[in-house]
């Protein structure tokens, strides 16, 4: 495995690569690694011969009153995870070089996709989000990339980007990787108090409700919602942002629940902001 800084030293491996006609995967992440993003390079590896997994905090995609700075980073015991599940490149830029001060260009994803869950609450986020990722990905050239569903709103932004912009990158979807105890896993989990933490799995366990209850035969996505907010509400000190079921390719609103649909979340436990999801087809 190798550690790389240089983003020209990244184009012209990535180039070389694919000359020779090697298939590059990519997983792109913020680090402090955890088994949710192992379980991205999992994927990834068996189906490339370069595997690169990026590692980078992105400071556009953080709001003025966000947790840019105190985001958590152990780049040493992130390069160790690589390794034990055969990256072959880190690529860790600079943020001079990613961001140099007369940087000016957004990527900006309009439309349905970002006016809803996410996108009232952390405003410039997902453009900060497609700005990197379209960097990363003329960077590295990947054939692939694979992005978690537990950040749902943002596989979809980045898969109409990819559709709208032509860029010959496939978008694979990884699995939600979740604690014993349902809580999703996420860096942000290192920030819950020992209180906090042990009810967050409340959570996905109102989304598994919501399921029953979908399975059971409501079609009604307000009494859904409303059971999960009761549910939610009277198990622990949330504060809820929102609750939305909508079409899980599109983000389109619904009002009677039918096929492919999810329904998201977040909420604040104190101070951390979690977020979670379930896909479910009717
Ligand atoms: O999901 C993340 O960790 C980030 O949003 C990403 C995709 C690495 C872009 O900074």
């Amino acid at each position: 495995m190798i550690v790389i800084k240089s983003i020209r030293e990244m184009q012209s491996i990535s180039e070389s690569a694919r000359k020779s006609n090697r298939i590059i995967g990519f997983v792109p992440t913020m680090g402090y690694f955890h088994d949710g993003h192992l379980s991205l390079m999992k994927i990834a590896r068996p189906k490339c011969d370069l595997l690169v997994v990026s590692i980078f905090v992105n400071p556009i995609q953080f709001g003025v009153n966000e947790d840019f700075s105190k985001y958590p980073r152990d780049i040493k015991r992130d390069k160790e995870l690589c390794e034990s599940v055969n990256v072959d490149i880190v690529f860790i830029p600079n943020e001079c070089e990613i961001f140099p001060p007369d940087f000016s260009t957004k990527v900006e994803i309009a439309g349905r996709v970002t006016e809803c869950l996410c996108s009232a609450f952390r405003p410039g986020h997902f453009s900060g989000v497609a700005t990197i990722v379209a960097k990363l990905f003329n960077i590295i050239k990947p054939h692939f990339s694979v992005f978690g569903q537990k950040d749902a709103q943002q596989l979809v932004v980045i898969k109409k980007m990819v559709k709208e912009l032509n860029s010959p990158v496939e978008i694979v979807a990884g699995a939600t990787v979740r604690e014993q105890d349902g809580l999703a896993m996420s860096s942000r989990n290192e920030y819950l108090t020992p209180e906090h933490r042990q009810v967050a799995p409340v959570l996905y366990k109102s989304l598994l409700r919501a399921k029953d209850l979908l399975i059971l035969g409501q079609k009604d996505t307000s009494v859904i919602i409303s059971e999960i907010r009761k549910f939610i509400d009277s198990n622990g000190p949330f504060k809820i942002q929102y609750i939305e079921i909508l079409n899980a390719d599109t983000l389109e609103s619904i009002a009677s629940a039918k096929g492919k649909i999810i329904i998201a979340l977040a909420a604040f436990l104190g101070k951390t902001r979690l977020i979670d999801n379930i896909v479910v087809e009717l």
